[in-house]
Order: C-alpha cells, then structure tokens, then sequence
C-alpha cells in the first residue's frame, strides 16, 4: 500500500471511530428539554403518538463500550489500520502457510501409510483411487485424455490399453512417469525419395492390416528392413527399450492413415513426455499409477 493511500485509511478510520464514540458519549450526555408532562413534545398522528424519554438501558451501554474497546484492540493487535502491521505481526500469508504446513502433514501420513504397497494393492483402496484420479486430471489430463485413452493429435499414447510403448510393468510404467520420456524417430525426408516413402506407409499399413496398394507395399518392404526394422524390429513389433511403437498392433499415437504415416517417416517424430518427480514426488505419483493400472484391469 503507498503512503498515501495508508493515511487515507488511517483518516477514514480515526474519523469514522471518532465520530461514532463521540456521538456514543454525547448522546447520553446532551440535555433534551422535557415538557411538563414528561415528553419530548414531539406528537405524531395527532396526538396519538408521543415521544417519552428513557435512558438507555446499561447493558447496552456498556456493549457498545466493549465494542469501541474491541475495535480499539483489534487496530493494535492486527493490520487494518492503514499499513500498520499491528503487534500480533499476523499476516494472512502466514495463516495460509500453517493451514498448509498442516494438510500437508496429514497427507504425508497417509502417504506413508501407503508405502511398500504395490500397485496392484493400492489400486484396491477406493481413497488412494479418488486422490490418484484427482491428481492425474490436473496433471495428465491434457495430454492423454480425460479418460486416458490418449490422443492422435498431441501423439500421447493410450495408458490403458495392453499396448505400451516402453513396458506395463508396474516399474517401467512409475520410470515412465518420474523420469519422463523421449521417443526419438529420426526424419528420413533426407534419404528416401518421395515414392520410397510413400511405398513404405503402405508397407506399414498392411502391418496392421490396414488397406493398402500390394506392389507398393511389397516395395516399401526393403525400404523398411533395411532403415526401419533397427528400431521397430524386422516383423515391426517394436522395441520397448527405445519406445518405438509396435507397428502391426493398429494402435496408434498418432493417426493411422497414409498421409499421416508418410509425414511420421518424412519428418520424424519426438514424443515428449515430461518428468514429474520434481513435481508430485514418488509417493503422489503412485496414486495415479495405481489409478491407471485400476482402470486397465476395468478395460481388459
Ligand atoms: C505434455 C504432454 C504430456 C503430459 C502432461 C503427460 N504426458 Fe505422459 N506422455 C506424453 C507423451 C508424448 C508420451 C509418449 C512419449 C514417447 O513417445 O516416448 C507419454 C508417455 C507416457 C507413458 C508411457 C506410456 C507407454 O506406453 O509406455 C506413461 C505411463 C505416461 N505418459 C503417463 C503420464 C502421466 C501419469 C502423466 C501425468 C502425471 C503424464 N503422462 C503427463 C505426453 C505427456
Ligand atoms: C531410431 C529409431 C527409429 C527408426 C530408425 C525408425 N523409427 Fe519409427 N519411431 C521410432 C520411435 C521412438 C517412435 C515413437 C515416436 C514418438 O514417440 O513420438 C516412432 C514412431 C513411428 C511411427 C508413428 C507410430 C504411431 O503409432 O503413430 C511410424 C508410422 C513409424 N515410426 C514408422 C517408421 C518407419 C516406416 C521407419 C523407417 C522408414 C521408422 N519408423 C524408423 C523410432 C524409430
């Protein structure tokens, strides 16, 4: 707050408290001229109606003293007087990191009681499933899908499917996930001609038996042994430790058709997936695997 506008606050508040503590102590103080027949003489209704005069009664009085008191205290002990810090030297900032520090406790001990189940154990437990799908909606979501089925134009793969790029073992799948990964296909634009490669995504359609043109197919074949089969395996099955895609499975990161295979081959691909032990740390990062393997058991 600028200096101003924290003499601005302070004057509207020693004005506004003034004001009302002096008409507090006025009020009881000030003569009022009492007719004769002991009213204020002010009548309303013609005559039906009129003013009498009571004190105040001292509870209230005495009330409204506390709360004068209550303000009082209140601007010395905490801010709200202008920029003031008031002696408590409480802050908001402070409260929300206590309110933290403490969940953050209580979730630690949950997540220690968790430790040294696998997976498969976890994934019975209805609570670890609700924080797993939780989490992994705000952090995954966006790239694999709402419900983990992937999606064809970000290249990320389907998590829940029998098909996996590096493995679905229960360690591969947390490597996955703490330490990220790159897939690496090289573009081969450069060495193949245009035909070439349009021979060989016909080759890589009839892998998958998807329709193709046969002469062109049975063309892109030695294109693929010879440049492709190193990582993809001669029969185009895929290597897990490179992450290259099992090519005859018609499960695809990307889309399936020609045009789409031509571009992979021409361009290459990198399918990035981030690292995310900085971020959520192995314990977290556990509930979203034990959610992932609970809905690839539901999908088997
Ligand atoms: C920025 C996009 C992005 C985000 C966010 C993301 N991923 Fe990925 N993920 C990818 C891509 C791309 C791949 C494929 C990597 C490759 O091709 O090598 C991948 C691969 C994976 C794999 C390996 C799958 C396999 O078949 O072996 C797992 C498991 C995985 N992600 C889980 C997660 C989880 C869990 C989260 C959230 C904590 C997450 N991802 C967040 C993009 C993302
Ligand atoms: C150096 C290893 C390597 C070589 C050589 C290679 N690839 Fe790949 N390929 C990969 C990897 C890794 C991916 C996954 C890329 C990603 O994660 O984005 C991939 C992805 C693909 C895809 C996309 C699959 C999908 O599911 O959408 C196609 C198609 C493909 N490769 C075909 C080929 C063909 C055809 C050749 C030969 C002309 C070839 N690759 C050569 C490693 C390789």
């Amino acid at each position: 707050m600028s200096t101003f506008w924290s003499l601005w606050v302070m004057v509207l508040v020693t004005f506004n408290l003034g004001l009302a503590f002096t008409l507090f102590v006025w009020g009881q103080r000030v003569e009022i001229p009492v007719q004769p027949d002991g009213t204020t003489g002010h009548i309303w209704a013609h005559g039906v109606l009129r003013e009498g005069l009571r004190k105040l009664p001292l509870w209230w009085v005495l009330f409204s003293a506390a709360l004068f008191v209550f303000g009082i205290v209140y601007f010395v002990r905490y801010p709200g007087f202008g920029s003031f810090k008031g002696t408590l030297g409480w802050t908001e900032y402070s409260k929300l990191a206590s309110d933290r520090a403490v969940n953050i406790g209580k979730l630690q001990n949950l997540l220690q009681s968790y430790e040294g189940q696998t997976l498969a154990q976890l994934a019975t437990n209805t609570q670890v499933l609700a924080m797993g799908e939780r989490l992994y909606i705000d952090n995954c979501a966006a790239c694999h899908g709402r419900d983990a089925l992937g999606n064809h134009t970000l290249g990320t793969p389907n998590l829940i499917d029998t098909e996996a790029l590096y493995g679905n073992d229960e360690a591969t799948l947390m490597s996955s996930i703490l330490n990220g990964r790159s897939g690496i296909m090289p573009p081969l634009g450069a060495v193949l001609t245009d035909a070439n490669i349009t021979a060989t995504a016909h080759y890589v359609r009839s892998l998958s038996g998807l329709s193709h043109d046969a002469a062109q197919a049975q063309a892109g074949q030695t294109t693929f042994m010879t440049l492709c089969a190193a990582c993809h395996t001669p029969q185009g099955t895929g290597n897990p430790l490179l992450g290259a895609p099992n090519l005859t499975d018609d499960i695809w990161l990307q889309d399936s058709d020609l045009g789409t295979i031509e571009a992979s081959i021409r361009n290459g691909r990198n399918g990035k997936m981030p690292a995310w032990n900085a971020r959520l740390g192995e314990p977290s990062a556990r509930l979203i695997g034990a959610w992932l393997y609970a809905r690839q058991q539901a999908n088997q």
